[in-house]
């Protein structure tokens, strides 16, 4: 090191002068940064969300079992300045015998955290795995591990409240819902694959479909002095679009 130290000193001077003998040295940040950056998006949005709150968040749904609240980019902009596909969150509040529908999560894996009561967490393997059914309860304090992509539902299988928060590694990891999206598949092409009646599909079609959070299991609705239509909230899918 002690050696090469003139001979690094006299390659400085000599770039110090090639560039002080061309143009002045005025390099501003706008220079290395043309375009808007993580942190001057922060900036000028002036840090709203840098706090969510989920007691003032929007819900994305409120119905009789409970409400979906999300901290994603739709409802918190901040979000979209994280790297990486930023991340994502939502509180799932359920009451007695509700549940999410069986969904899938396009963009992201999902990490739920059980803030309180029980929730009877289950996904479908990919055809790899057999389509084998896994499915737990979980209570206060435990996390699940769903991964992207793959077809998953929770229920609250009790008569008390319950809540977890979803996590994703994507501020937008989008949602798939199972039912209303097969019901969209044209009738003869279900009959295809499964060689039920068509008429019998169409009887299926003509069901509304749940919006979440949604309840249901007969045995719980019995427990817990529920009834299904009483307790739901039903959103009539577009007819023209189902029959086909
Ligand atoms: C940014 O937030 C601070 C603190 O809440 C506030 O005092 C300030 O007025 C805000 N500025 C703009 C431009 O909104
Ligand atoms: C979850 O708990 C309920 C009772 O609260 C029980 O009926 C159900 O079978 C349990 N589910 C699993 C997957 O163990
Ligand atoms: C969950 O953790 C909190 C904080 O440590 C604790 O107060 C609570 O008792 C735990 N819940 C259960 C069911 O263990
Ligand atoms: C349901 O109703 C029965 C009869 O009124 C009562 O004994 C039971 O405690 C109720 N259960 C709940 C969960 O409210
Ligand atoms: C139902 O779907 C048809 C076909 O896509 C569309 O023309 C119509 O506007 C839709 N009606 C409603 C109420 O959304």
């Amino acid at each position: 090191m002690a050696k090469s130290t003139p001979v690094f000193v006299l390659a400085l001077v000599a770039f110090g002068a090639a560039v002080t003998n061309a143009q002045p040295f005025t390099v501003t940040p706008q220079q290395f940064e043309p375009f808007p950056n993580e942190a001057s998006t922060r900036i000028a949005d002036n840090y709203t969300g840098f706090v969510f709150d989920y007691d003032k968040g929007t819900p994305l749904t409120v119905t009789p079992n409970g409400m979906l609240i999300p901290n994603q980019v739709s409802q918190n902009p901040y979000l979209s300045t994280l790297p990486d596909g930023g991340n994502g969150q939502a509180i799932l509040r359920l009451g007695p015998c509700a549940g999410n529908t069986p969904h899938t999560h396009p963009r992201g894996s999902e990490i739920s955290f059980m803030l309180y009561g029980t929730a009877e967490f289950g996904m479908v393997e990919e055809n790899d795995g057999n389509n084998k059914l896994v499915i737990y309860n979980i209570t206060q304090n435990q996390t699940i591990h769903i991964p992207q992509g793959i077809l998953h539902f929770s229920h609250n299988p009790t008569c008390e409240p319950a809540a977890f928060l979803a996590n994703f590694p994507n501020r937008d990891p989008g949602v798939q819902s199972m039912w209303p999206s097969m019901m969209r598949i044209p009738t003869h092409i279900l009959n295809g694959a499964t060689g039920i009646d068509e008429r019998l599909i169409n009887g299926l079609k003509a069901f509304p479909i749940v919006t979440t959070p949604g309840t249901g299991g007969e045995e719980c609705l019995k427990r817990c002095n529920l009834t299904f239509a009483a307790n739901n909230v039903l959103t009539p899918l577009n007819a023209s679009e189902l029959v086909a």
